[in-house]
């Protein structure tokens, strides 16, 4: 949420700026905007996406060889030039990811002490604080180090003086910051992608860090001021592209990568060869774990809600599954000795991280299945499970979905065999099952005409609802996920059973009704509550497979899917929804890519 980028350097800085600009977008796009000290402080700013910062730049250039950079998803104050980083004084120039919980105290203060403000953003007061602290005849370094002292809140900040151009500070407490080690520059961004270009020697600052730069050193501090050692590694993701290849969006590059990105996930927790699904050695003995808390937000949590039922069915161990948000505060009794996995695609998503220290506190074994392997979760965590889903760059998650699904198939199956809980026969049928799951996506994208013809008869919708049983009830709700994020149709996922307690009463000859039943256990039972549905002129569209649309009787619409067995049907009926989602989207002609009001990576509450 939010991108910072900084560039110590000793050549022009602008246009690199916004090349890095241009990979933290995903962070937020309300607005974007740089600065250089020429050595006074220079800013360019511009509401919205990044594109018109680069038409101001390009009537009013920026030159400089040090400079900071902002992407916004905005917290506190409208999306406009003025509430658009950096913020500056005179002196002082900042750019924040987080949200200063004070900023009301402190700028109150300041403007009883004379400093004027010109936005409504939290982050302003940083820049004022850091100015009168040199005001009174500190350093910057020092006035930077009283002003983070100072501050309540979650933050990740890069902080830039008039007059110097060999001197940058960054700092974080509860939001990332990567410094990136170049060649007689150095570097300073939200995530280790945006320096990729530049530099493949990381640090990561730990939290409470903050760091002087120049262009030939970085000197890290801890929150006690004492100067300390932070590992510098090469970084994986820095070098991999970012680009849309032959594809309109990232968001079908990344629904169509899904078969290798699955099977590169799937080598990594199953063989075939030897015995099905591994993983990685357990602090813990899975067989005598006494409860599994699983927690996550959005997708990410449909994901875990997925494997609350192949836990429950599968390893027959009781799960209890939640979003971050509720978790972290509601105070959850948890057993001494339990499990507690986490799911996040970015590894950054401020409530999971809390809910993780949580756990913590509450003596959980801690797991994560995260994308980014060095993210906070995954450093937090006793065990990490990496998908390997590949940079996920479009604001709504496919990819990372399905590979996550991935990893959890793999977990319960090697809980289930640990614990005794299914016999061999079982076992091999679900390992088979789950070894074909990369070529059967290949094959449901075969029918992705066929779900562009049904978007197209649902264009005019303004409500649809989706429906599932089992764990297809989850992929229902991350259908209407995907449609209210990406088309701003409203869009619900029910449990099918649950309609005629309530949602039916919404059914009408204008609401799409989507039901997800491939035919299995539950397939009888869903087809019943279609058929309720289509009894009071529901507009069905059925998805299942060659058989279930022969058992299902005369439906209004349907899409025949390969057959699959239940156990990794969750993850093969993720394809259609996504595709779904995204045709009605384009043909509605919104932002695929960067839909209104979100960003990728929520770091803050
Ligand atoms: C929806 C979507 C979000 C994320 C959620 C968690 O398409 O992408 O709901 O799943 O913000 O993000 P991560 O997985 O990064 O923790």
């Amino acid at each position: 949420m939010c991108g910072i980028i900084g560039i110590v350097g000793d050549k022009p800085v602008s246009d690199r700026l916004v090349e890095g600009l241009r990979r933290l977008e995903y962070r937020g796009y309300d607005s974007a905007g740089i600065a250089t000290a020429t050595p006074a402080i220079t800013r360019r700013r511009a509401e919205g996406k990044l594109d018109n910062l680069v038409s101001v730049l390009a009537d009013r250039p920026l030159t400089g060889i040090i400079g900071i950079g902002h992407t916004r998803w905005a917290t506190h104050g409208a999306p406009t030039e003025s509430n658009a980083h950096p913020h500056a004084t005179e002196q002082v120039a900042v750019v924040h990811n987080g949200i200063i919980e004070n900023f009301r105290e402190l700028r109150e203060e300041l403007a009883a002490k004379g400093h004027q403000f010109e936005s409504e953003t939290d982050s302003e007061v940083i820049a004022h604080l850091v100015t009168a602290g040199m005001a009174e005849g500190l350093s910057p370094q020092q006035a930077a180090s009283a002003a983070i002292g100072q501050l309540h809140g979650a933050f990740a900040l890069g902080i830039l003086f008039a007059g110097q151009d060999n001197l940058l500070i960054g700092a974080r407490r509860g939001s990332p910051l990567v410094v990136g080690y170049g060649d007689g520059e150095m570097y300073l961004s939200s995530d280790a992608m945006a320096v990729g270009p530049l530099s493949n020697r990381i640090c990561y600052l730990a939290e409470g860090d903050w760091v002087e730069l120049t262009r030939d050193s970085a000197i890290i501090h801890d929150e006690t001021g004492a100067v300390v050692e932070r590992e510098i590694r090469s970084s994986t993701v820095a070098a991999e592209s970012i680009d849309k290849g032959n594809f309109p969006h990232f968001m079908l590059k990344e629904i169509y990568e899904q078969p290798t990105v699955i099977g590169d996930t799937l080598n990594t927790y199953f063989n075939a060869l030897s015995g099905g699904a591994f993983m990685p050695e357990m602090p813990f003995d899975m067989a005598q774990v006494p409860k599994v808390t699983i927690v996550a937000c959005g997708t990410a949590a449909y994901a875990g809600f997925v494997a609350k039922y192949w836990f429950e069915q599968i390893a027959r161990l009781g799960v209890e599954t939640d979003i971050a948000s509720e978790f972290r505060y509601r105070e959850a009794a948890m057993p001494d000795g339990g499990v507690a996995i986490f799911i996040s695609q970015s590894g950054e998503t401020a409530d999971t991280l809390a809910a993780l220290r949580y756990a913590k506190s509450q003596g959980q074994y801690i797991v994560s299945i995260v994308n980014v392997p060095e993210s906070s979760i995954a450093r937090e965590s006793d065990v990490v499970l990496p998908t390997h889903a590949g940079p996920e760059i479009g604001v709504a998650s496919t990819k990372a979905f399905t590979c996550q699904l991935t990893v959890l198939a793999c977990l319960v199956l090697t809980f289930a065999r640990a614990r005794g809980a299914i016999d061999d026969a079982t076992v091999d049928r679900l390992c088979s099952s789950l070894a074909h799951v990369p070529e059967l996506s290949r094959d449901v994208l075969q029918h992705d005409d066929r779900i562009l013809s049904i978007a197209k008869d649902m264009t005019e919708a303004r409500d649809v609802l989706y429906l599932g049983r089992g764990s297809l009830f989850p992929l229902a709700m991350e259908g209407a996920l995907k449609l209210k994020e990406i088309s701003y149709i409203h869009a619900e996922g029910y449990a099918a059973g649950e309609m005629k307690h309530g949602p039916i009463a919404l059914v009408d000859d204008g609401v799409p009704i989507i039901v997800l039943a491939p035919s299995g256990r539950l397939f009888e039972k869903t087809v019943s509550n279609m058929h309720e549905v289509i009894a009071r002129k529901g507009q069905v569209f059925l998805m299942s497979d060659e058989q279930g649309l022969k058992d299902a009787g005369p439906v209004p619409h349907s899409i025949a899917l390969p057959a699959v067995d239940d156990f990794i049907a969750p993850i093969l009926y993720a394809v259609p929804v996504q595709l779904l989602a995204y045709h009605l989207s384009v043909l509605k002609g919104t932002d695929i890519d960067q839909p209104r009001n979100l960003a990728k990576s929520v770091t803050v509450e």
